[in-house]
C-alpha cells in the first residue's frame, strides 16, 4: 500500500506536469473509478453475512478492478495522443509509464490472489462454522432439504 501511495504521487507530479505544459489546469479533486454497485438489498445481505476475510478479499477484487481501470484511461489517452501528434506526443512517454505502474499493480494483485485465498479461506471457513448465521434461512433450507 505503501508503495502504491508514492507510486501514485509520482503519477500524480507526472500528470500535473503535462497539463501544465500544454497550458492547461490541473483539476484538483478526485475522480470516481468504476465499481460494481449492489443492489441494496444485496448489500444488506453481504453486510449481515459477508466475514471480514471476505471484505478482505472484495476489497482486493475492487483494487483490481480500479487499477484494470486505470491502465484502460491511460492506454486510450496515449492513442489518442498519437493520434493528435504535435505536442501531445509529449504525452506519451508520461502516460506510458504511468500504464506501467497500472498495469504491474494489476498483476501484482492477480498473481498474490491465490496466497490471499490460501490464507484467507481457512480463516472464512471457520468464521462460518463458528458463527450464528449458519442457521441463516438459506443454509438452513438447504440442509433441511439434504436431509429430507
Ligand atoms: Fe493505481
Amino acid at each position: 500500500m505503501q508503495h502504491h501511495l508514492e507510486e501514485s504521487k509520482v503519477h500524480i507530479e507526472r500528470l500535473n506536469q503535462l497539463i501544465n505544459s500544454i497550458d492547461g489546469q490541473p483539476y484538483q479533486g478526485k475522480l470516481g473509478l468504476p465499481l460494481p454497485k449492489y443492489p441494496q438489498t444485496m448489500i444488506e445481505k453481504m453486510n449481515n453475512s459477508m466475514t471480514k476475510q471476505e471484505w478482505e478479499l472484495k476489497k482486493s477484487e475492487e483494487d483490481l478492478i480500479s487499477e484494470s481501470a486505470e491502465s484502460v484511461c491511460y492506454l486510450m489517452l496515449i492513442q489518442k495522443a498519437q493520434m493528435a501528434g504535435g505536442v501531445f506526443q509529449n504525452a506519451i512517454e508520461p502516460l506510458s509509464l504511468n500504464m506501467k505502474d497500472e498495469e504491474n499493480m494489476a498483476e501484482w494483485i492477480k498473481t498474490n490472489t491465490p496466497l490471499m485465498l490460501d490464507k484467507l479461506w481457512p480463516q472464512i471457513e471457520e468464521a462460518i462454522a463458528s458463527s450464528p448465521l449458519e442457521s441463516s434461512p438459506a443454509s438452513s433450507s438447504q440442509s433441511l432439504s439434504q436431509s429430507r
